[in-house]
């Protein structure tokens, strides 16, 4: 299995272009069966979460093309199947998002129950209670969600809790509903804003995407459309994070510095110096940084779930002691003890973790249990004294491409083994 190895203590010095997000992507190709017109989706990653995707679209009769510029084509006029294939569906949890335009285009959808993951449950009883209040009928058996839209319409939904993928499925689940459809406590994160506009260039009525109500008027069809989804707010705040750790100076292209304010915000307590213009964000550091004294992920535009484990990393090297409290998922903090073999103090209680620096951490033999917790152990073995290998490196595939070319680009010692 491959690994990367790492000879830390180098500084991080160039560039680096930010390509178009996981978290959007996986969505805007979901919703790209809404149309028996062509998609494209432009500057995607090469990264194993969209490869299942498109294996799943595969699977259900699209054609599907993908270019070394990063534009990926569907083709989804022949699709011909509603059972989401059960062993990919598995593989790849977003497959749930699958749902809604499944339900809008063929009138049906069957998928497995989409199991849980290492960062938690998962549930999805949001996204059933919402399908069902827009008439949509759900028989939950042996394993199997077999759904039913033959009566769908218009409705009034009010979300438990803002989940991104539930406000996601109930979007695409509405856009050809007579009628207005309003959802209420959606998630605002900027994912949700780019799935409304690329709606929108295919024909779709939806509004209030980034606030808490979303409106959607149903239309009769929706057109192929060319779309450049926005770029990953969760990579950007990870190469940052890794230049805050390391010292250096690095700049970021093609990023939306809004996206990450809550970072820069915090980044900005603690000695290292971020600018941002436009679409760059330079970020420079030097010597130990200041802890920071609490850090609560939140929903958007709070501090992301998703920057968590990567910011316990530089919290375990600074100066002082940092309270990190993981809000949103219940298991978020299964890179602890590989943290702890590097020399980090860490000790952890329910959702809570009491980070206490120390001056550096020293290299190991670590293994990657989650996709951030992954690229957090990578920025841990950049930052420390001697060589660090990283195994099970799968899981960082899921989201990052090409991490080790990247980082050796900017001055790492970093190598992945085959
Ligand atoms: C999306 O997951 C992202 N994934 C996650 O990124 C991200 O961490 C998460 O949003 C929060 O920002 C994609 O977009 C593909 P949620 P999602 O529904 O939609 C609970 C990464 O690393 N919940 O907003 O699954 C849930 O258990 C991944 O790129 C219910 O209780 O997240 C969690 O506690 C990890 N019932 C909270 O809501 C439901 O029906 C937020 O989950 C749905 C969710």
């Amino acid at each position: 299995m491959s690994r990367y190895i790492i000879e830390g203590g180098r500084p991080l010095e160039g560039c680096l272009r930010i390509k178009a997000a996981k978290n959007s992507v996986l969505p805007l190709l979901a919703a790209s069966i809404l149309t028996q017109e062509k998609v494209t989706l432009q500057n995607c990653p090469q990264i194993s979460d969209i490869k299942n995707m498109l294996k799943i679209l595969t699977g259900i009769g699209c054609v599907v093309e993908r270019d070394d510029e990063g534009n990926i084509t569907i083709d989804p006029k022949d699709l011909y199947c509603e059972q989401i294939p059960c062993v990919l569906a598995k593989e790849l949890r977003s497959s749930v998002f699958l749902m809604g335009p499944m339900l809008s285009r063929m009138k049906k959808a069957k998928i497995s129950y989409p199991g849980g993951c290492e960062i938690g449950m998962r549930p999805i009883d949001i996204h059933l209670s919402g399908l069902r209040e827009l008439g949509i009928v759900i028989d939950e058996e042996s394993g199997y969600l077999d759904c039913d839209a033959a009566g769908a319409h218009a409705a009034q939904i009010l979300l438990d809790l803002p989940s991104v993928g539930a406000t996601e499925n109930l979007m695409m689940a509405s856009v050809f509903n007579k009628g207005t459809t309003v959802l209420r406590n959606c998630a605002k994160e900027p994912e949700i804003t780019d799935l409304q506009n690329f709606l929108n260039a295919m024909g779709a009525r939806v509004s209030g995407a980034g606030s808490s109500m979303i409106v959607i008027e149903g239309v009769n069809k929706l057109h192929g459309v060319t779309y450049r989804p926005i770029p990953d707010r969760i990579i950007a705040g990870t190469y940052i994070i890794a230049a805050a750790m390391c010292g250096g100076n690095i700049c970021l292209e093609g990023a939306i510095p809004e996206h990450i304010s809550s970072l820069i915000a915090k980044l900005s307590k603690t000695a290292c110096k971020i600018s941002c213009k436009n679409d760059k964000i330079s970020i420079r550091s030097k010597g130990r940084l200041k802890s920071l004294e609490r850090i609560d992920t939140m929903y958007y535009p709070g501090f992301p779930t998703d920057l968590q484990t990567q910011m316990m990393a530089l919290q375990t090297i600074s100066r002082g002691t940092s309270v990190i409290a993981e809000n949103i998922f219940e298991t978020r903090f299964k890179t602890v003890p590989q943290l702890i073999k590097m020399g980090a103090d860490i000790t952890v209680r329910d959702r809570t973790a009491v980070v206490r620096g120390v001056p550096r951490l020293h290299g190991a033999q670590v293994s990657a249990t989650d996709l951030r917790g992954g690229a957090s152990l990578v920025l841990a073995g950049l930052a420390a004294e001697g060589v660090t290998e990283v195994k099970d490196i799968y899981h960082i595939d899921r989201g990052y491409e090409d991490m080790a070319p990247i980082l050796s680009s900017l001055g790492a010692k970093i190598s992945r083994t085959v």
